[in-house]
C-alpha cells in the first residue's frame, strides 16, 4: 500500500528492532527522513545496514538509551523532528513475569523520558507501539477498541500504563496528537529476505521458534496445549504480517494531521483467528518439509482465543492488512533460511554475546547429532 503524504522527519525509537526496522524501511521508501535511536540491547546494528541497503536510502542514527535525556536531546538536534514513533522497550510476557521491575523501569521509564523530551523540543505528534495484551483474556472476540482494558501480566500492564499517561497528557494539553497502535501477533519478514525477526536467546513467540526449528537450530516445536475449546484444540491468535503492521504506522502518522488533537487507539490485526496447528501447517507449506513438533501441556497465562475487530483502523486510517498466512510464512522462511543465525553472532553486534552462547550450545547439539542446518 503506497501512501502519498508530505515528507516529514520522523524520530524512531527502537529503530533496529523487528517492527521498528520494518517501519523505518517503509518510512524511507515513502520519502520521509528518519532519525533512529536504539541501544542494541535486544537488536543488531546490522538491521540498520540491511534496511538502508534494501531501501537505497540512508537514515540518521543515535546509539543510546531512550531513558537518557541527553540521548534524546542529541537525536532531536539532528533535524527538525515533525513526529515520533516509539517502539523502544522490552516485549517478553514471560520475562516480564520473572522481572517485573525491569519492565516498569525500561518501558514506562523510557516513555516518561520521551514525553518530557518531546515537550522540551516542542514536538507533539506521537505514534506509540502498544499491544493487544492490554485487553488480557477477552470475554468476547473479535476484540474492539472499546473492549475492557485489563492486562494480566507486567508487560501488558506497562503498555496500559503508558497508554494512560498518553491519554492524560493529551487531555491536559491539546497540542498532543497521539495514535496508540495495539498490535496483535506480528509475524513474517521483509520479502527481500534480508530483514526479519531475530530474537535474542530462545524465542518465546511461536513463529520464530517454528522457523528456527525448520532451519535446524531447534530440535522440536512444543505446541502448548491441544485441549482448548477451539476447532483443533490449539489456541487462536490474529497473526499479522510485519510489513502490514509497518504500513499501519505510516497510516497512523498521516492520520495525526487529520484527526486533530487527542489520543486515539487502533487495533492492528487482520480480523482473522488462526490456530497454532493451522499456522504450523502454513509454515510446513512454506518450508517444504515437516517441522518436528509435539503437543504438550498448556502454557500458563495463555488466552484461548484472541483476534481483532480491525474496522476502526480501516475506517479512520484507511488501512487494512493485505498479506496472508502463506505470505507471512514464505517471507519468514526466506529470511530464516538465508540467515539461519539471524544477524549473526559477531562480537561487533552488541547484545548478542549471550545469544552466541545459546547458538554454540545449539551448534554443539547439531554437531553431536551430525546434523546440518537445513537451507531454504
Ligand atoms: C502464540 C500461540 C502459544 C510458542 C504475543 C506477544 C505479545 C503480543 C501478543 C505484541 C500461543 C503458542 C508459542 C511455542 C506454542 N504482541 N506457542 N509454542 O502469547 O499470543 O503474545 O502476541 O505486543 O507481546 O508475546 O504470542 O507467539 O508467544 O504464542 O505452542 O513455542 O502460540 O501457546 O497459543 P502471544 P506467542
Amino acid at each position: 500500500m503506497t501512501r502519498t503524504a508530505e515528507p516529514r522527519t520522523v524520530l524512531v525509537t527502537g529503530a533496529a528492532g523487528f517492527i521498528g526496522s520494518h517501519t523505518c524501511m517503509e518510512l524511507l521508501k515513502a520519502g520521509h527522513t528518519v532519525i533512529g535511536v536504539d541501544n542494541f540491547d535486544n537488536s543488531s546494528p546490522r538491521a540498520l545496514d540491511a534496511l538502508q541497503r534494501i531501501s537505497g536510502r540512508s537514515l540518521d542514527f543515535v546509539e543510546g538509551d531512550v531513558a537518557d535525556p541527553a540521548v534524546l536531546d542529541r537525536a532531536f538536534a539532528v533535524g527538525h523532528v515533525n513526529a515520533v514513533v516509539h517502539f523502544a522497550g522490552l516485549k517478553s510476557v514471560s520475562d516480564s513475569v520473572r522481572d517485573p521491575m525491569r519492565y516498569y523501569r525500561v518501558n514506562v521509564g523510557s516513555s516518561i523520558s520521551l514525553i518530557d523530551a518531546m515537550v522540551r523540543h516542542n514536538v507533539w505528534r506521537l505514534v506509540f507501539s502498544s499491544s493487544c495484551t492490554v485487553y488480557g483474556e477477552p470475554d468476547v472476540v473479535p476484540i474492539t477498541e472499546s473492549s475492557p482494558l485489563r492486562s494480566q501480566n507486567p508487560y501488558g500492564r506497562t503498555k496500559l500504563l503508558i497508554e494512560d499517561m498518553l491519554r492524560d497528557v493529551s487531555a491536559a494539553d491539546p497540542s498532543w496528537r497521539v495514535a496508540l497502535l495495539r498490535y496483535f501477533n506480528p509475524a513474517g519478514a521483509h520479502p527481500s529476505g534480508e530483514l526479519g525477526e531475530d530474537p535474542t536467546g530462545t524465542p518465546t513467540n511461536l513463529m520464530p521458534f517454528v522457523m528456527q526449528t525448520a532451519v535446524g537450530r531447534r530440535d522440536l516445536l512444543r505446541v502448548f496445549g491441544g485441549d482448548y475449546p477451539t476447532r483443533d484444540g490449539t489456541c487462536v491468535r490474529d497473526y499479522i504480517h510485519v510489513v502490514d503492521l509497518a504500513e499501519g504506522h505510516l497510516a497512523a502518522l498521516d492520520s495525526l494531521d487529520v484527526t486533530g488533537p487527542g489520543c486515539n487507539a487502533y487495533n492492528l490485526g487482520t480480523g482473522t483467528g488462526t490456530t497454532v496447528l493451522e499456522m504450523l501447517a502454513a509454515a510446513q507449506r512454506a518450508v517444504g518439509h515437516p517441522i518436528p513438533h509435539e503437543i504438550v501441556g498448556r502454557r500458563a497465562g495463555d488466552a484461548v482465543s484472541v483476534f481483532a475487530d480491525p474496522s476502526v483502523a480501516a475506517q479512520a486510517l484507511a488501512w487494512k492488512a493485505a498479506r496472508t498466512l502463506d505470505d507471512m510464512c514464505s517471507d519468514h522462511w526466506r529470511w530464516q533460511s538465508r540467515h539461519p543465525w539471524g544477524f549473526g553472532r559477531d562480537a561487533a553486534d552488541k547484545g548478542f554475546a549471550h545469544a552466541a552462547r545459546d547458538e554454540r550450545s545449539a551448534d554443539d547439539k547439531l554437531t553431536d547429532r551430525g546434523g546440518a542446518l537445513r537451507q531454504g
